[in-house]
């Protein structure tokens, strides 16, 4: 099995102890203060500079709970039109711009800097308004030598994308005027203790561990999980959910790892699906080259067949998704038709750290793939 996140049993966590990502950091962010969630670390680096009635810009090609913290200001989330290949529609944004703007949102989308983020850093400062740098996919991305959440006047990441622990984000405040006007709320830090979800996440972690090592096992749960219907709760509670500082089993991994070998590991894993997918006709996948000190968050492709890709995935025994769950504003409004399909057309293939990179060799073996009858490429 390829699972979709790492767990605590993986082989980078159980070597020889690292340093940690805290100097990692340091190195490479001027402040920064950890939270439980990205969304909460959001809400409070914008608190102190906006006021209730503005709004702010965010792609719509977007999680839907993403704007939970928004609406907890008392924002109003705009949402602009992106580009195929993910940049910003310059001339979108430029349209739903205006006095009452307080801020611009760009996304760092699957680990790799967001094309055309020169151009909304111009625009942010013709009208005055901050810019918030969206790294929630990937902790450990630097791009020439800029780590990625750095670049706008704040931003955020999500470590919890990147390590297996139960919570954990961070806001970065990269300018002098979001420093000044920061005041952490109790959801800031880490908390004192462990508690009993530490305990739940660890024990969770490791039956999935055995699950997927042990087919009796594993067929004999999801006989018995066959009829269980899972929902996922509203954006509101999923929000509300993240309100509280970052747990002390995420600190303890989060000090406890070694930041390049997960990275060589993922852009090893990376390479690895690229190069089972590129002689693939009807798969596109998102980026041309993998530049030096990005570390992605997973394989991104797309294909114009999602759901038989990863039907055959399955069977393949790799855990993929399509990306993301849109907000009903955005599926609903034929005015989105680029994020709408990229949301339908984008499959995200595991690259963790607790993958072995011949078990993807293996499943260039085993996958059946017939492309579809309508392969236009993708357009740049
Ligand atoms: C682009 C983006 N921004 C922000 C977030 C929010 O992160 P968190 O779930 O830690 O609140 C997510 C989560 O999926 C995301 O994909």
């Amino acid at each position: 099995m390829i699972s979709e996140h790492p767990s605590l049993s993986d082989r980078v966590l159980s070597g020889t102890r690292g340093a940690g990502i805290r100097p990692f950091l340091e190195r490479h962010a001027s402040d920064f203060a950890f939270y439980g969630s990205g969304k909460v670390a959001l809400r409070d680096g914008l608190a102190g500079l906006v006021a209730p009635g503005e709004n702010v810009l965010v792609p719509a090609y977007l999680p839907d709970a993403v704007v939970e913290p928004f609406h907890d200001l008392g924002l109003e989330p705009r949402y602009y039109r992106v580009r195929e290949r993910l940049a910003p529609d310059r001339a979108d944004l430029d349209r739903r711009l205006d006095d009452e703007t307080a801020a611009v949102l760009t996304v760092d989308y699957f680990g790799f800097p967001q094309p055309g983020l020169e151009a909304v850093a111009a625009l942010c400062d013709d009208y005055d308004c901050y810019h918030v740098d969206d790294n929630a996919h990937a902790p450990l991305s630097v791009d020439d030598g800029t780590l990625l959440g750095t670049r706008g006047h704040l931003g955020i990441t999500c470590l919890r994308k990147l390590l297996p622990i139960p919570d954990g984000a961070i806001l970065y405040c990269n300018d002098e005027s979001v420093v000044e006007r920061f005041e952490p709320s109790s959801f800031a830090g880490v908390r004192d203790g462990f508690g009993v979800d530490d305990c739940r996440y660890v024990l969770e972690s490791f039956v999935g561990t055995l699950l997927e090592t042990n087919a009796t096992v594993r067929r004999a749960a999801e006989r018995a999980l066959a009829t269980r219907s899972v929902s996922v709760p509203d954006p509101k509670t999923r929000y509300e959910a993240g309100k509280a500082p970052m747990s002390k089993l995420s600190a303890t991994v989060v000090d406890a790892v070694d930041p390049t070998a997960i990275r060589n590991a993922r852009r090893t894993n990376y390479r690895a699906w690229r190069r089972l997918f590129d002689a693939r006709p009807g798969i596109e996948s998102y980026f041309e080259s993998l530049p030096e000190g990005i570390c992605p968050q997973g394989f991104p492709l797309r294909t114009r067949a999602p759901q038989r890709l990863l039907a055959e995935l399955e069977r393949c025994g790799v855990a993929a998704h399509t990306w993301p769950r849109l907000p009903a504003t955005v599926s609903d409004d034929p005015a989105y038709a680029v994020a709408r399909k990229l949301a339908r057309e984008t499959v995200v293939l595991p690259v963790h750290q607790g993958i072995d990179p011949a078990a993807i060799e293996a499943v260039g073996d085993r996958l059946r793939w017939r492309p579809p009858a309508t392969s236009r490429p993708v357009p740049r």
